[in-house]
């Protein structure tokens, strides 16, 4: 049983509304529309919110018809219901017409998981644990943190990544859905090479092989 399903029947058992939290990992970030469909447990309350509006500002709280006290247009407020946000939300449910979007974040994750695999194994005197599923990843960097100097020298070198965990302690993936798998490479060899940067800089043991990526070899253009 997962922990999902332990949580919803404690909830049952106590008679409690199951609510969740699908503004981060909904919206096939795990992989399905909502994070918690694999798992068959059924909410009683779903928020939705960031990627449901592509970028615009809207959230959504889908309620259980059989608790729902809300009358039509009753919740109402000055800045509710953006148009903009509308429009785009409504553009973003056109991907779930079809498999194709699906079918690419599956083949996506397939990508990562691999390669933070490969850098795990890399790191033989510094361990690392991952996690994740779909498009949500994350490496924990454990008790003496680095994550946040990855995440420095990885803006530096052209990648924009965050930390995360109690301690920030866990470097975080959240590509775009859409990224293609070129793209996706690209930013996972520069992770690659941020990590062999920093840990190099620690006098860390790692036998990674340093890509150079293309725009280093270019030389800056003066402009007058
Ligand atoms: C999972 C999750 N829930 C809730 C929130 C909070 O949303 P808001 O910014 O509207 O307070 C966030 C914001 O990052 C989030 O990631």
């Amino acid at each position: 049983m997962t922990y999902k399903q332990r949580i919803a029947n404690i909830c049952k058992q106590h008679d409690v509304l199951l609510i969740i939290d699908d503004i981060q990992v909904g919206n096939g970030r795990t992989g399905t529309f909502f994070s918690f469909e694999p798992s068959g447990i059924k909410p009683d309350l779903v928020c939705l919110s960031k990627a449901i509006g592509g970028g615009f500002p809207m959230s959504l709280v889908l309620i259980n018809p059989d608790i729902d006290i809300w009358q039509p247009g009753q919740h109402t407020g000055t800045f509710r219901g953006n148009n903009l946000a509308f429009v785009a939300s409504r553009a973003v449910l056109e991907y779930w017409r079809d498999d194709v979007l699906i079918n690419h974040i599956a083949d996506n994750a397939k990508t990562i998981v691999s390669r933070l695999q490969q850098i795990s194994d890399k790191l033989t005197s510094t361990p690392v644990s991952i996690r994740g599923k779909g498009m949500v990843w994350g490496i924990d960097t454990g008790d003496t943190p680095w994550a946040s100097d990855v995440c420095k020298k990885a803006f530096e070198n052209g990648l924009m990544i965050e930390t995360s965990g109690a301690n920030d302690q866990v470097i975080k993936l959240l590509p775009p859905l859409t990224i293609s798998n070129e793209d996706l490479c690209i930013g996972l060899d520069i992770l690659e090479r941020s990590i062999a940067s920093v840990l190099t800089n620690r006098q860390s043991v790692m036998s990674v092989s340093v890509p150079t990526m293309p725009w280093q070899t270019l030389t800056p253009v003066q402009v007058s």
